[in-house]
């Protein structure tokens, strides 16, 4: 077996080019098998490995395997004989006998050419496997996609592939996303893509067809109960609590029960934006019970005679926008680290320092990885010299835990600083929820979207020094009502006329 392949080789190695064909395709083969068992043993694991083991081998073994044919036709050519007396000349009779078609030569042409077809099949389809993987996504292109990668390991989707939601199924879309991947694989190496990289993202797969796969609208159920506490930037880091009922229920039709009253089956809402950003809208459409839509336009800006270009179909990702890369806002950052004991509230203005610490404008992350170790270092050592003497260590563990926050959110080669990518869960001034709940979007009656305090949730408890705790229900809805009163009439002034 072992001769007859090596006749078989010396056979068609009739010039250079046959030979350079034969070195290329066998070479290229060995060095493949060695490059999966390093991958399957987990000796090799970077991505680019993958990218030339899956890429790059497999392509010099198709050259390789071209270059043979072209060999042999040169050869005809230059010495005038048919490939007839070609192969008379390159083998003996016993190779050539009963005929071209029955003989060991052609025989074991057809069988190197099934066993290639099946191996470049497999190696094919092993490729488009591995380019689907997260980690390949992830860190291919490393410093590009260095911040989804890294909110992504944070993120409640941790186990869920990039292409489960940038991709979505079918054949469409995977000839899409390869059309797509290679224009991107090109503005990566000549550098052409912009930092940080823009959102939203347009080619994202309607929700209907992604996040619906595993979270089913219809199945949301009653009010989540939220504390948020938030740390004083006094000398204690003294704590504030906030006790929200989110209403993320999602009721039908007329029977609205709650935040996810947007997504269920039956309802459509659909708007246009003033900027690409979804951050100002124009107009707003809710579909109706009898057909048609009902629309509420913004008072602010006129409204364009081509305005019908982009209209979007409000989905999951218009509020959930940061599910899966979550950027943190500093402040929380902070609050929830300490909420958590991973940083020693006992140091005195523990919470103000670790915040100013982090939001210092650093040129890049070396620079900041000493700056906060500087910051909050020399603020015990100048004010507080004894405490720094002995509490070396919990100054030291919360040095870490800050450049970890810092880590975490900022990227400076890609442009990507406290804010960069802001959520759309919760209002800061119009953003979020006020994008479009709010006093200056009216329909043809005058009348608003709904932006009342408790109409996405209830307000148990507000900046209080205590926990909530559920005392009766009637104290919670009293104090609800009074937090609820204030509050809505501060949130009107902020609308002036
Ligand atoms: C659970 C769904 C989900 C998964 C999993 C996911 N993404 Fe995203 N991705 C999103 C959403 C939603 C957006 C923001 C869309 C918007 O605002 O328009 C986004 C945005 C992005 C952006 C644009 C920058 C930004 O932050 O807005 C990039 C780049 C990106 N994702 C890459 C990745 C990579 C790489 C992975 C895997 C490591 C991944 N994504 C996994 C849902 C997902
Ligand atoms: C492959 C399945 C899958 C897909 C697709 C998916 N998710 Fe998730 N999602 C999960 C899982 C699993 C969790 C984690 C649940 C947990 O940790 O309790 C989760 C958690 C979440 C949470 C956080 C819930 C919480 O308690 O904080 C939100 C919000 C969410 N998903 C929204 C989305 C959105 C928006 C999309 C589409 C862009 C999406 N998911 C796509 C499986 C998925
Ligand atoms: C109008 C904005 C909005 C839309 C649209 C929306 N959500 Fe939510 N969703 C919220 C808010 C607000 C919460 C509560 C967040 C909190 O408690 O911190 C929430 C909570 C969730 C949770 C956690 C639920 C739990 O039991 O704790 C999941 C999962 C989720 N949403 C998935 C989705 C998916 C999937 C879609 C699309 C089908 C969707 N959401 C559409 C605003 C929205
Ligand atoms: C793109 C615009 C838009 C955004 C952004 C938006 N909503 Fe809405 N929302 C609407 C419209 C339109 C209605 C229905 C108004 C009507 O009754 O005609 C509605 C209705 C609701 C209702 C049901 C009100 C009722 O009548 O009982 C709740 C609850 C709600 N939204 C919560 C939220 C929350 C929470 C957010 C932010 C996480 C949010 N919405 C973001 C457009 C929006
Ligand atoms: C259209 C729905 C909606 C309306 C109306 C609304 N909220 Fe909210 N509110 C939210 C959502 C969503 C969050 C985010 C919850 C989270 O962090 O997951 C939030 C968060 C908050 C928070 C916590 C902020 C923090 O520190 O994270 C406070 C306080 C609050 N709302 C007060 C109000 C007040 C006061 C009003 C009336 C002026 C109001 N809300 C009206 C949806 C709404």
């Amino acid at each position: 077996m072992f001769t007859r392949f090596k006749n078989f080789l010396y056979g068609i190695s009739v010039n250079r080019l046959s030979r350079l064909g034969i070195a290329l395709t066998t070479s290229s083969f060995i060095l493949f098998i060695i490059m999966q068992l390093a991958m399957f043993t987990g000796i090799l694991v970077n991505a680019y490995v993958g990218l030339i083991a899956y890429l790059l081998f497999p392509s010099l073994i198709i050259i390789g395997l071209v270059l043979i044919p072209i060999g042999l036709n040169f050869h005809k050519r230059d010495t005038g004989r048919t490939i007839k007396e070609i192969l008379k000349e390159r083998f003996n009779a016993v190779e050539l006998e009963s005929g071209v078609t029955g003989s060991k030569v052609f025989r074991t042409i057809l069988i190197l050419t099934i066993f290639n077809i099946l191996f470049l099949g497999i190696a094919s389809n092993r490729m488009l496997n591995y380019m689907d993987g997260s980690h390949f996504c992830g860190t291919a292109c490393h410093s590009v996609m260095s911040p989804e990668w890294t909110t992504y390991q944070a993120s409640p989707h941790a186990r869920v592939k990039c292409v489960e939601c940038h991709v979505g199924e079918g054949a469409g879309a995977l000839i899409n996303s390869k059309l797509n991947g290679t224009w991107q694989m090109i503005s990566v190496t000549l550098d052409l893509f912009e930092r940080p990289i823009p959102t939203p993202v347009h080619q994202l797969r309607p929700a209907r067809e992604t996040c619906e796969k595993c979270h089913w609208p219809d199945k949301f159920y009653g009010n989540r109960l939220k504390t948020i506490v938030s740390y004083q930037r006094d000398s204690l880091s003294t704590p504030e609590y906030t006790t929200l009922g989110m209403k993320i229920d999602s009721g039908t039709g007329t029977d609205r029960r709650g935040i996810h009253w947007h997504v269920a089956q039956e309802n459509e809402i659909r708007y246009i934006s003033v900027d690409d950003e979804r951050e100002k809208m124009l107009w707003v459409e809710v579909n109706q019970p009898g057909g048609g839509y009902k629309r509420y336009t913004n008072k602010e800006y006129p409204v364009q005679p081509d305005e019908n270009k982009n209209i979007r179909n409000f989905d999951c990702v218009d509020c959930h926008n940061r599910a899966t890369h979550v950027y943190e806002d500093p402040q929380k950052a902070v609050n929830e680290r300490i909420n958590l004991g991973l940083l020693d509230r006992s140091l005195p203005y523990l919470s103000r320092e670790a915040l100013h610490a982090i939001i210092k404008n650093y040129p890049d992350s070396n620079a900041a990885m000493d700056g906060i170790a500087n910051h909050l270092r020399g603020f015990y050592k100048r004010n507080y010299p004894k405490l720094a003497a002995t509490k070396i260590a919990a100054i030291d563990s919360s040095v870490h835990i800050l450049q970890d926050i810092y880590n975490r959110n900022i990227h400076p080669q890609m442009n990507i600083s406290w804010g960069s990518y802001p959520s759309h869960i919760g209002h800061k001034g119009e953003s979020g929820c006020f994008r479009c709940h709010n006093p200056r979007l009216v329909d043809d009656e005058n009348n608003s979207i709904p932006y009342d305090c408790v109409l996405c949730h209830s307000i148990p408890a507000y900046e209080s020094s205590e926990p909530f705790k559920f005392l009766s229900s009637a104290d919670t809805t009293d104090r609800d009502y009074m937090m609820h009163r204030y509050l809505q009439q501060e949130f009107l002034d902020s609308y002036p006329d």
